[in-house]
């Protein structure tokens, strides 16, 4: 197993966090993880907040570690598989809004933002106007309160 955590930072590209295995490689934008803990409870091998590095993503087969990948709500993790597959936007498009004001979208996304334009599968985007990470929500509005937090709805 390849256990290589790196960061990278080049100007056009928010500050990623690269935990590569043998079969997939998994991406971690820290800024846009809402803690829905869909990653821990999904496959708590590869996926382990009291360990560093955090995410082993050869602890599990290529294609559970994508399945729980896909079920990150904010994209903040994202997967690479060595075979070069990408992953398939949901179908149609979905957006939901939450009690708080938040935004969930899936689908075939192309958000626009202070980074550019940047094609997406999956997103929490900002309804209230207190991220300080705009377009996507950060938890700093009202959103922040538990009782936004719908595990079945995610
Ligand atoms: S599933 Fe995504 S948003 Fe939730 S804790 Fe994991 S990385 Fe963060
Ligand atoms: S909706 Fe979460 S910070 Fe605005």
């Amino acid at each position: 197993m390849t256990d290589r955590t790196s960061e990278r930072t080049p100007d056009e590209t928010p500050k990623l966090k690269e935990y590569e295995g043998e079969g997939i490689t998994v991406t971690f934008e820290p800024r846009r993880c809402l803690h829905a803990a869909e990653c821990v409870h999904g496959l708590p091998e590869v996926f382990d907040l009291s360990r560093r590095p955090w995410v082993l993503p050869d602890a599990a087969e290529a294609d559970p570690v994508a399945e729980v990948v896909r079920r990150c709500p904010s994209g903040a993790l994202q997967y690479h598989p060595t075979d070069g597959s990408v992953e398939h936007p949901d179908a149609p498009t979905s957006v939901r809004r939450t009690p708080s004001g938040r935004l969930v979208v899936r689908g075939d996304l192309l958000v626009s933002g202070a980074l550019g334009d940047r094609h997406e599968t999956r997103a929490v985007l900002c309804g209230c106007g207190a991220s300080g990470n705009q377009p996507y929500c950060d938890r700093s509005g009202p959103c922040a309160e538990p009782d936004d937090d719908v595990p079945e709805a995610r």
